[in-house]
């Protein structure tokens, strides 16, 4: 039987495949995101030349302890692939990500790459996104006024507990009743001050590799360039 971790990392080496040598590559964060870095990791020591950014600590100790290179993305302005997980993917290629809390710099990061790609397993796989917690990362500083307006948005905002992300910052945790329009709610978000980013992807993913029960198919977003 093929269990949710074997699809993890057969969407991961998949991905990974399309990794060339002197690519500057993106690692992403999470369990499906591990996977595709120890998988970089193997073929670094195989002879490939890469070197990397990453989207959060944790993935910067994983990938320098499998042998890649990793840079400091404050000096990058360009990446060229970079892979990731999700916590929803659709066929628009539209995503929810930061259930792990990374979703401002896995962000800042596909925004910088040429190519973004998902690798998630099956019960990633949802018709349209939106049933999936929104994660919002949101100054402390804002964090009771952010509070009261997204709950008067009826986006049932939660705070997560004892969590912080790697800049120090809130994350709350949303839930729209109906995520019909993503655009509107994106934009409706990034227009609150205090908030910093959120988990909608709306615009960065080119492709993405799902796996389920062990077969691997691309989705790829329709006018992206392989
Ligand atoms: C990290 O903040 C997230 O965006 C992850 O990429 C996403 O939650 C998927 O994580 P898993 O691969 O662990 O499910």
């Amino acid at each position: 039987m093929v269990s949710i971790d074997d699809d993890k990392r057969a969407a991961a080496v998949a991905a990974v495949a399309e990794v060339q040598d002197r690519m500057l590559v993106g690692l992403g964060t999470g369990s499906t995101a591990a996977f595709a870095i120890r998988a970089l990791g193997e073929r670094v020591a195989a002879g490939l030349q890469i070197r990397a950014v990453v989207t959060s600590d944790a993935s910067g100790v994983l990938a320098r302890d499998v042998g890649i290179e990793v840079l400091d993305f404050a000096d990058i302005a360009r990446v060229d692939l970079t892979i990731d997980g999700a916590d929803e993917i659709d066929s628009r290629c539209f995503a929810i990500k930061g259930a792990g809390g990374a979703m401002l710099r896995e962000k800042v990061v596909a925004a910088s790459s040429a190519r973004m790609i998902v690798i998630a397993d099956r019960s990633k796989r949802v018709e349209q996104i939106g049933a999936a917690k929104l994660p919002i990362e949101v100054l402390p500083f804002a964090g009771s006024y952010v509070m009261r307006v997204l709950a008067g948005l009826g986006a049932a905002p939660e705070i997560r507990c004892n969590y912080r992300t790697d800049q120090d910052n809130l994350v709350i945790d949303c839930h729209f009743h109906a995520l019909e329009d993503p655009r509107a709610t994106a934009a409706m978000l990034a227009a609150i001050p205090g908030i910093l980013g959120h988990g909608l992807f709306l615009d960065e993913v080119a492709a993405a590799y799902i796996a389920t029960d062990g077969i691997v198919t691309r989705l790829e977003r329709a006018g992206a360039s392989a």
